[in-house]
């Protein structure tokens, strides 16, 4: 009789625990801000001579199929089909109105012969290549100017063969900056789904300048000794969504980001409203990161439901003196992760500059940031936040945090500086100048 008592009340709290989680729950996701679109006119690389064979060079055929698309312009657009195999090619650009679909098994593998690598111009945001002075090579695969375009299919492969530029970068024998993986310049309505991105050059998905880009289903993967392949990079840019999606890779996994010291300051175009959520990453760097180079300011920014393990940072907010910039409203919480160096750190001291013609006086402002439900195990430190003394940063709103070490509840205490704001409920307890006892200007979170 108890025993039968017991599993009913069992039911019942199993059931209550359904209705409060996911049965009644809608489920956000990123699919209203671009819709999917089925295109009706369909063609194959393979129309345009192309192999896959892993050999032949197959940029011609990529080339003549995106002026096919361009010029006959179809109602409704066209879907250019990768079948299974693999097609080595040099970069090529995108255009409007088309989707570019990779059966499974399909690989579009980038050619590692670099010396008739296509230089553009540097990007106005950071007057000159982010690491080398000058133009910089083009991405691998590249739109400028370009709407309606969808990259996706059954998760077959887009692969930078990136190890000759990570060696050339090793080797300090770059003479321009290295090549994106995929790029998408002032552009809008841009969705990236399920598709496997390998071994970038340098950061994976970057999209400047754009609006409504949504980025989802998607596997990016790296090697951890890598230098510089960012997961996705959202730059100048808003309305861009991230979800359901898996990075491993040598540098930050996500990393918003709006320009570079004073070029970003003119131009002046900051990154709004991004919504990350559902993601697992694990990066020597962060996981999600805001900066370094926030010269046009990010807001409105949500990360949630965010899995970490095996990380340099957790949550790393970077910027730095002469970037200017107001980095604020930005939010994450229910980050879990697992074995990192830093769980939490937000700093005014981070990043190179492009050279010596920064305004040092341009400091960036950082407030109303809200960090809630974090968990960590082997989390070496728990935070660090480091304010500008003429720019101390405010209204930094941390609760229900905890982050364990090594080897028990507590790790190393956090650092703070130059910091205002309050925490609630994190453990171990934070510095001083974020005492709960006054919750100040986080009143309303808390
Ligand atoms: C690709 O686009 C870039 C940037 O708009 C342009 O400079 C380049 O000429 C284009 N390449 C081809 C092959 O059309
Ligand atoms: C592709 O990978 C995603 C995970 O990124 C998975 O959810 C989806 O089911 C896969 N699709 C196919 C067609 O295998
Ligand atoms: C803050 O950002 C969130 C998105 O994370 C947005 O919904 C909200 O409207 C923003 N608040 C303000 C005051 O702009």
């Amino acid at each position: 009789m108890l025993r039968f008592l017991l599993e009913i009340l069992l039911c019942f709290a199993a059931m209550a625990n359904l209705f409060n989680s996911s049965a009644l729950a809608e489920v956000l996701t990123c699919s209203n801000i671009v819709p999917m679109r089925n295109r009706v006119d369909k063609i194959s690389i393979t129309d345009f001579g192309g192999v896959g064979d892993g050999r032949t060079l197959n940029t011609k055929a990529f080339r003549e199929a995106t002026y096919r698309i361009q010029h006959l312009n179809r109602r409704g657009g066209t879907l250019l089909y990768i079948p299974p195999g693999v097609f080595l090619t040099e970069s090529f650009n995108l255009t409007s109105h088309m989707t570019l679909y990779l059966a499974r098994g399909a690989v579009i593998k980038a050619t590692q012969i670099t010396e008739n690598w296509p230089l553009i111009a540097p990007l106005p945001s950071y007057g000159r290549g982010r690491e080398r002075p000058g133009g910089r090579y083009i991405s691998f695969i590249h739109g400028d100017g370009v709407h309606d375009v969808i990259i996706t299919g059954e998760n077959g492969t887009i692969d930078g063969q990136g190890d000759v530029w990570w060696n050339m970068w090793r080797q300090r024998t770059l003479q321009f900056t290295r090549p994106n993986l995929v790029e998408f310049v002032n552009s809008e309505h841009i969705i990236i789904s399920n598709v496997i991105f390998k071994n970038s050059p340098f950061w994976n998905i970057h999209p400047v300048y754009s609006s409504n880009v949504v980025i989802r289903f998607v596997t990016i993967l790296a090697p951890h000794d890598s230098p510089n392949t960012d997961g996705i990079d959202p730059d100048s840019s808003s309305n861009v969504c991230i979800e359901d999606s898996y990075i491993s890779c040598g540098d930050d996994a996500v990393a918003v980001k709006s320009g570079w010291d004073e070029y970003g300051i003119a131009y002046g175009r900051p990154s709004s409203d991004i919504t990350i959520r559902r993601l697992t990453a694990s990066s020597p760097f962060a996981g999600i990161a805001i900066g370094s180079e926030t010269s046009g300011g990010v807001e409105n920014i949500l990360a949630e439901h965010i899995n970490l393990f095996n990380m340099g940072v957790g949550i790393h907010i970077k910027t730095n003196s002469g970037r200017g910039g107001t980095i604020r409203n930005i939010t994450m919480s229910h980050v879990y992760m697992e074995n990192a160096r830093k769980g939490i750190k937000i700093s005014g001291n981070v990043g190179d500059h492009p050279d010596d013609k920064f305004n040092p006086n341009a400091l960036p402002i950082v407030k109303d940031i809200t960090i809630n439900n974090v968990w960590g195990v082997k989390v070496l430190q728990a935070g660090l936040i480091q304010g500008l003394k003429d720019s101390p940063f405010t209204e930094i709103c941390l609760s229900d945090i905890n982050l364990h070490g090594l080897a028990g509840p507590t790790s190393p205490p956090w650092k703070c500086s130059d910091v205002f704001g309050a925490a609630r409920q994190v453990s171990p307890s934070p510095c001083s100048e974020l005492s709960s006892n006054q919750p100040g200007s986080c009143a309303n979170y808390f």
